[in-house]
Formats: structure tokens, sequence, C-alpha cells
């Protein structure tokens, strides 16, 4: 995690800003290949831009451990690389150790799983397991403009090779992925380690608010269609719904975007990215409807129109039940949690048994700067993670 430290700071925010084939994110690219050569591990990138380090020859039955290297703008230094460092450690621990795997185990760090370039979150492995259509997703554009098959062309990436990849999902017997908290559950239990219980169901949906553009000092304030009046109103109704649904119902409205953005000039458009969490896939798809409605009458009231596209949404996730009770029987009896928040992990538990590792969080926070976990605590985790990898590769 110390090599990496200097990778990708954000220098607004604070924390890192690390997105799929930016600087930073090839910089991390370099480091993961150079630090599993010096592993001894065989690296290859898949045609979904996932890295992949061997340890034994590429094979079926291989136990898969990692998680992704790209953060949020001005996110945390843990979710994400603590997993992808800790799957290295461990196999440093095992090779240290003298241990032979009898399956080949894997080392993967997935590509942009937090979606903050293109907006699908958990880009590379949803294409993996064919969960997005490959075409929708190359003409994805980030916040320049530039789709992701520009991207992927000026990394010298083949665009073609972009989708389902049934052959490696079915290479794999076992995924674990290792992964700092993103809650304060094990610190009041005074535990450093848990294992997943499940994900609650989320999706994400882009609002777009077309209204009148005009001019700030001539226009009267009776008979304006400003979609920024509008979508401030949205916004709040979001909070309302998710509030009204009961406490484990999530909203949030974390992104916006005004065009053409101007001090002096009613803007034409407002747009805004739209998280919805709750327990289960009803519950997310209900409390998308109310909002939906009360902004649908909110928008209209200011004369402005409303168009909704749903960008990704991800069912509940319950984890393999017999491979957690066997990673939380090597660990030595730690709790199963359930989290709000989504990871690759859950996006192959339908295809491949998998688990999860959550190393303890002294504040809870995540997706910001202030995301936190102790030394001995990481130790732990990487610790418990390499006799996970000993008993499953046996
Ligand atoms: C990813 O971390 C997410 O839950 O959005
Ligand atoms: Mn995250
Ligand atoms: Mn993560
Ligand atoms: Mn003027």
């Amino acid at each position: 995690m110390a090599e990496i430290a200097d990778i990708g700071r954000d220098p607004v925010r604070g924390g890192y800003s690390r997105h799929l084939l930016d600087d930073a994110d090839l910089a991390l690219r370099a480091w993961f290949r150079s630090s599993a050569a010096a592993l001894g591990l065989e690296v290859e990138q898949d045609g979904n831009g996932n890295l992949w380090a061997w340890w034994g020859p590429r094979a079926a039955g291989a136990i898969a451990t990692g998680s992704h290297l790209d953060s949020v703008p001005g996110g945390g230094a843990y979710d994400g690389p603590l997993g992808v460092a800790s799957a290295l450690e461990a196999v440093a621990q095992l090779q240290a150790s003298g241990f032979e795997p009898v399956r080949p185990i894997v080392v993967v760090a997935f590509g942009e799983e937090e979606g903050s370039r293109f907006g699908l979150p958990c880009f590379g492995s949803r294409l993996m397991v064919g969960a997005s259509d490959p075409a929708v997703v190359l003409a994805r554009a980030d916040r320049d403009g530039v789709t992701l098959e520009e991207a992927w062309r000026g990394a010298g990436l083949d665009p073609a090779t972009v989708g389902a990849d049934p052959s490696r999902v079915a290479e794999l017997t076992a995924f674990v992925e290792l992964h700092v908290e993103q809650g304060v559950d094990l610190e009041h239990r005074e535990m450093p380690l848990a294992v997943a219980s499940a994900i609650i169901p989320h999706g994400r949906w882009r609002l777009t608010v077309d209204g009148e553009g005009n001019h700030a000092g001539t226009t009267p304030m009776v008979g304006r269609h400003d979609p920024v009046v509008a979508l401030a109103e949205v916004i709040l109704a979001v909070r309302d719904t998710a509030v009204a649904a009961g406490p484990g119902a999530r909203a949030t409205i974390g992104r916006v975007a005004v065009t053409p953005n101007g001090t002096n000039v009613i803007a034409s458009r407002a747009e805004a990215w739209l998280d919805i969490r709750a327990a289960a896939d009803d519950d997310v798809r209900a409390q998308l409807a109310d909002t939906l409605a009360r902004a649908e009458m909110l928008v209209t009231a200011e004369g402005c129109t409303l168009t909704v596209v749903e960008e990704s949404f991800s069912p509940i996730v319950t984890f393999d039940e017999t491979l957690t009770d066997r990673i939380a029987g090597v660990l030595g009896g730690v709790p199963a949690i359930p989290t709000g928040a989504g990871h690759d992990a859950g996006i192959l538990a339908p295809h491949v048994p998998s688990a999860m590792i959550f190393v303890r969080n002294p504040t809870g926070v995540s997706h910001a700067p202030g995301e936190g976990a102790r030394d001995e605590d990481c130790e732990a985790g990487a610790a418990a993670l390499a006799d996970v990898l000993r008993e499953l590769a046996s």
C-alpha cells in the first residue's frame, strides 16, 4: 500500500482519483505487473481490461482473489487496492512458507469497479460475465466526451475483445475478495475481520431535466423554465422519498451537471445521477417509482421536461454459504455481515462461488479521503487470506 500511496492523489478533494485508463490507473497497472512478476506470477490482461496474475500455469479449477485498483473521485486509499495488495501479500506469505498449491491461485485486479469514468459500476467483471452489452458500453462517454471505444484504442487495446468471456469464468472455482469495511460494524464489535453475507440491491439512473435557457438579468422570475430550479426540487424529493421508505432505504444524488454552467445564464439543461439502494429488489423498484412520479410532477410544474435512463441495476446478492462458512471457519468464527456497497464479488457470485472478507474501518467512512484501516488489521486480513487460499488451493 505504501508503494502506491503517491499514485493518483486528488489535488482538490484530497484522497485519490484513479479512473479507468487514466495516468494513475496505468501507473497502478504497471505496479501490479511488476509486483506480481517479482513473485514469479504470470501476468496477463484480459479482453475487458482486467489483470490476472497466475501462480502456476493458467488452468481450470483456479482459486481467484483480488479486487480493484480504481477509486471514486477523491476516494480513500483502501477501497479496492487493499484487496489487491492483500492478495499479493498472501501469495508472498504462502510462497515463503513453502506451500505448493494443488489448484492454481490467480490474483485479479478488475477494471473500473466504481464506474467513475464511464458510469458503469463493476465494468470489468460485469462485461466478463456477459451482464452488459459491449456495443452499448463502448459507446459510453466520460465527462470530457471521450467514448470508451476511443479510450480503449488510445491505450492500444482492441475494442473487439470487450465482452463476455465465458471460458475464463468457467476456469474459476472460487473468488474471494478482501475489502475494507464501509461501515462501523466491526469497530462496534471490537473485531478486526468479518465475512460478507449479502450485498443489498442497487441501481443507477441518469435524470435529464430540459428547460429554456435565457438571460439571468432580462428574464422575469415568473414564466421561467429553469431546469436547475426543477432539479433542486427533485433532489429534495429523492431524499424525502428515501426517508419515507424507512431506515433500510438509501437514495443519493452525488453527481450533477448543468449546461452551459454560466453565472449569468438560465441553464437549458440540468442532469443528475441517482443512486438508489434498499433491502430487496422490489423495494428499490418501488422507491424509484415513487421518486420518479414526484420528480415528473415537480419538473412539469416548472415547465421543464424529464428524461430518465437506467444506467445499471444490480439485484440482491447472497454469497455462497458453503464457501462463506468455510472461510469463517478458517478465520476462527468471525461474524457474517451484509453490506450496502457494490463489489466485483457480487457480480461474480451468480457464476462462481464467491465470498468476501471485510477488514475493520475505525470510522466507517468510505468513498471519501477519511477512509481508514489500522495497519495491524490489514496485516491480520492478509494473513487470514493466506490461510483461506491455503485451505482452498490444497
Ligand atoms: C461501490 O463501491 C458502490 O457501492 O457504489
Ligand atoms: Mn467503492
Ligand atoms: Mn471497492
Ligand atoms: Mn450580456
